[in-house]
């Protein structure tokens, strides 16, 4: 199938999609907190904003979207949380196949697969394998993700490759990296949405993040819906990008 056309422009609107677009859904907790219940129901409503998101972008015509689901430091939180947190995974890619299938979304997995759960890695394979297919929007689930894990996976691979002789010292360079990455073939991202109002980074495709435009939104990520969306979206079109160039 053929892939969508980037970056475009939504009819009798102001909107510019980005090509690529990254989104560090943060403030399930604080949700929860604020709302009296506890944090897997704040995760439990990130899943419904997950979601609204990806139909909304698939439906828009990004080309890329790339969710930060689960840090590889988030293997450090209460064991209780991790294990609701890769229920729910399940759940979504078990739930979420139709809604795939149905907007012609291609899934990936950006990330460590040594310490997944069997049956998560086993869903994880089933989903991607079943949406390969898929020509429209590509999204990427980074799941036991962290950028410096990524950049130093890379390094070993090359290092490795050195050690065999079958790499030269001399061919390391920004390409030979890029291509060791877990998804080299998807797009940098053009946009980087962060909510909960945090200004942070947090170890997120460090590699790919070089010229993404950042947008933090206040909401908490179970409250992002398609309004804070296009917000997002139209604050990456009035942005200036000179990618250390001179316009
Ligand atoms: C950050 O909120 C969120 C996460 C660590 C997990 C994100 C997971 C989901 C949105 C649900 C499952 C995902 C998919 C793709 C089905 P936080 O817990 O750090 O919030 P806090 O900073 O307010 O405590």
């Amino acid at each position: 199938m053929s892939r969508r056309a980037p970056a475009s422009r939504e009819p009798g609107d102001d909107l510019i999609v980005p090509r690529s677009v990254a989104v560090i859904m943060d403030g399930n907790g604080r949700w929860a907190k604020s709302a009296g219940f506890e944090r897997i129901r704040g995760h439990e409503r990130g899943v419904d904003a997950v979601r609204t998101t990806v139909t909304e972008c698939a439906r828009l015509g990004v080309d890329t979207l790339t969710l930060y689901a689960f840090s590889e430091e988030n293997w450090a939180r209460p064991a209780r949380e991790v294990k609701l947190l890769f229920g729910l995974l399940e759940r979504f890619l078990v739930a979420e196949l139709p809604t795939l299938m149905d907007n012609d979304v291609r899934l990936l997995h950006a990330g460590r697969t040594a310490r997944l759960p069997d049956k998560v890695k086993r869903l994880l394979d089933d989903t991607i394998a079943k949406t390969a297919g898929n020509g429209g929007m590509r999204l990427c689930l980074a799941i036991s993700y962290g950028g410096r894990q990524e950049i130093a996976d890379a390094v070993r691979r090359i290092a490795d490759e050195v050690a065999a002789g079958t790499l030269s010292p001399d061919a390391v360079d920004e390409a030979a990296i890029r291509s060791r990455l877990y998804q080299p073939e998807l797009p940098d991202p053009d946009l980087l949405i962060r909510t909960a109002g945090e200004l942070r980074i947090s170890n997120f495709l460090l590699w790919q993040v070089s010229y993404a435009e950042i947008h933090v939104s206040d909401v908490c990520w179970p409250d992002f819906g398609q309004a804070q969306l296009h917000d997002a979206f139209r604050d990456y079109g009035r942005r200036v990008r000179k990618f250390g160039k001179v316009l």
